[in-house]
């Protein structure tokens, strides 16, 4: 007896999304059974399964293949670029977020993930309230799509907390399905912000080795400093060898923000034998602690602060630094695999 599968029975049967159903159905139409019209509506046939599931393998395969129309698609993957600093209160997170929305005035599609696991608090600078987070696609099988909030200027936030923790005791079929829901993500943005806590603590680590870059906020106090080569070193020993920015933070004057980000560059080439590229600066202001007693992202609070313009250029400096070569891999990929060791 033949058996007619929904596009949902099929995403099930199959750990596809649908949304990557959909593109394999327009990209390898020729390798995939025809579909048959029931009462208006279009249904799988029981093989479907199998020919998906092979579709999909092979799709796998042509990772970094050039020119075919995987790779093309492996190029439209998000640049995955994680927040971090050695010490906490440093402006990680209002960074991220304003960074986010300087993305999307220049016209990219920016998604935050919130991965700090202790205060998880992006929500609180955005003024919004998130119903799930990351944990609902593993244990309820939500997709990325509902647990996104979108933010101001149209920038989506995924709340993760906990959930980034409770990724690492998940099961391979859990795994398997936010794997989909992170990739989908992936797709879905051109550049995806991860903010996380501070140091390499379990559960960040992970987030920051998998990433595509990492950009480090510093500030002028020592300690922030010392914490950051630290960190540093640490992913360096864990052999992460994509590109490293950092950014000098609550600065007073240019010449301090460039003599903070010379020192830990410096330090960073002499003892690792590293480069760590300065991206940018952001003065120390006021407008920031009023733009949070508002709830709203000091990009929006007031554009024309000195910050807000800080962060213009930064987001126009990671812009011009863009490397085509690294999105041809999923960076959430990556993130899965180290989770298994
Ligand atoms: N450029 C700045 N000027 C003035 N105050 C700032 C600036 N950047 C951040 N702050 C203040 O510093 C504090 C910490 O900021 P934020 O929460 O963004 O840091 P964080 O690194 O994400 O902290 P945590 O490690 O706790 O996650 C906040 O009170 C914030 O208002
Ligand atoms: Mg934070």
């Amino acid at each position: 007896m033949t058996s007619y599968l929904s596009i949902e029975d099929l995403a099930r049967e199959t750990a596809l999304e649908e949304s990557l159903i959909r593109f394999y159905e327009s990209e390898y139409s020729k390798d995939l059974p025809e579909k048959i019209l029931k009462g208006g509506v279009f249904f799988f046939d029981g093989g479907a399964v199998d020919a998906f599931k092979q579709v999909h393998l092979r799709h796998d395969k042509n990772i970094g293949a050039t020119g075919t129309p995987a790779a093309q698609l492996k190029n439209k993957y998000a640049r995955v670029l994680a927040v971090t600093s050695g010490k906490g209160g440093v402006g990680k997170t209002n960074i991220a977020l304003n960074l986010a929305i300087e993305f999307q005035r220049l016209g990219k599609m920016a998604l935050v993930v919130d991965a700090d696991l202790g205060m998880a608090n992006i929500h609180l600078l955005a003024g919004i309230h998130p119903e799930y987070s990351l944990k609902d696609i593993i244990t309820s099988g939500l997709k990325v799509s509902e647990i996104i909030v979108e933010g101001p200027e149209g920038v989506g936030i995924v709340p993760g907390g906990a959930g980034v923790l409770a990724l690492a005791d998940s099961t391979p079929v859990e795994r398997a399905r936010m794997v989909a829901a992170l990739e989908d993500m992936e797709r879905a943005a051109d550049i995806v912000i991860v903010d996380t806590g501070a140091g390499m603590t379990a559960g960040v680590r992970d987030f920051l080795l998998a990433a595509d870059e990492i950009l480090f906020v510093l500030t002028p106090d020592i300690t922030s400093l010392a914490d950051a080569y630290g960190l540093l070193k640490a992913l360096h020993h864990e052999k992460f060898s994509r590109p490293i920015y950092s950014v000098v933070n609550m600065v007073s004057t240019l010449q301090q923000a460039a003599d903070v980000a010379l020192r830990f560059s410096g330090c960073v080439q002499q003892f690792l034998g590293r480069e760590v590229v300065n991206i940018g600066y952001v003065m120390k202001d006021s407008t920031v602690g009023a733009a949070t007693m508002n709830r709203t992202p000091f990009s929006l609070f007031d554009k024309e602060a000195r910050v807000s313009k800080n962060v213009r250029n930064l987001a126009a400096a990671l812009l011009k630094n863009e490397m085509p070569e690294l999105k041809i891999n999923s960076a959430f990929k990556r993130y899965m695999n180290l989770l298994k060791k």
